[in-house]
């Protein structure tokens, strides 16, 4: 057993965080208590950010290079999570593209609901099972998938069919392991951050600070035994699928 097990709070992974919510989240994630893994597709973004969370909070704070459409990354950087620091407690599919907003769904872009479908569902999902040996040895699994309303079928509309096929299949994965993983601990969610002041949301007029967007998020990856699982939420109340 790798010694750094039972210290803290436990060890979570953030995709895409080198900048905006996944940067926030791992964050607030370091400053909770836990072993932040800060991962992002270019390593030096990954440790340049690592090092600027770790110094702002003080806390552990380690740089991944992990490219989540490429599933060579994926099985190599969970190679290295399992040898160092051979633990996770937490996973946080927050690495997202938007590829096609406010294209329309009479006329896609077929090339870009496949860029979406590959990182947003793709990725996560593949990550997901990647590290799910290493999740079921945590005494609190956890695990985050920021999806979007965008993605809720419920309440669709039209454009961006990408983008919004993208987050529904991961609604649906977050219910097909929640089910699945609901008798060993597990908790999966899916969250919505809200319309965020990020390069992504802040160009369509945004202006929810990161702070709150990243809140909603963190509450899930931090929930205690007990809590829900298999829901999609925003700002911790839930909103349909
Ligand atoms: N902002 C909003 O209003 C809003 C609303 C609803 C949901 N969301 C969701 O929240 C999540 C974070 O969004 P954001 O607003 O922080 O977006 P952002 O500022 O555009 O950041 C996206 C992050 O994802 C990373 N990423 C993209 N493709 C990747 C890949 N293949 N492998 C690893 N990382 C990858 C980016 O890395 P690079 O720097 O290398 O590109 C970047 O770190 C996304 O899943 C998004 O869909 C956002």
């Amino acid at each position: 057993m790798n010694e750094d097990k039972g210290k803290g709070k436990g060890v979570a992974l953030v995709t895409g965080a080198n900048r905006g919510i996944g940067k926030e989240v791992a964050r607030q994630l370091a400053l909770a208590g836990y072993e932040v893994l800060l991962s992002a597709r270019d390593g030096e973004k990954a440790s340049a950010a690592a090092r600027e969370v770790a110094d702002a909070t003080g806390g552990a704070v380690r740089a991944l290079e992990l490219d989540v459409a490429d599933p060579g990354s994926i099985e190599l950087a969970a190679r290295r999570v399992r040898e160092d620091p051979g633990r996770l407690d937490v996973l946080v599919n927050n690495a997202g593209v938007g590829t096609d907003f406010g294209v329309s769904g009479t006329a896609p872009d077929f090339g870009a609901v496949q860029r979406a479908l590959d990182t947003n569902f793709f990725g996560a999902y593949r990550l997901t099972i990647e590290l799910l040996g290493l999740l079921r040895e945590s005494e609190r699994p956890r695990v985050v998938n920021v999806s979007s309303g965008m993605g809720g079928v419920a309440e669709m509309g039209g454009w961006s069919p990408g983008y919004r096929v993208s987050k529904a299949a991961m609604n649906a994965m977050t219910r097909i392991l929640s089910t699945e993983l609901a008798g060993e601990g597990f908790l999966v969610n899916s969250g919505c951050p809200g319309f965020v002041n990020t390069d992504m949301g802040g160009p369509m007029g945004a202006q929810k600070p990161v702070e709150e967007g990243a809140a909603g998020i963190v509450w899930l990856a931090t929930l205690p035994d007990g809590g829900p699982t298999g829901g999609f939420f925003r700002d911790g109340t839930p909103v349909a699928f």
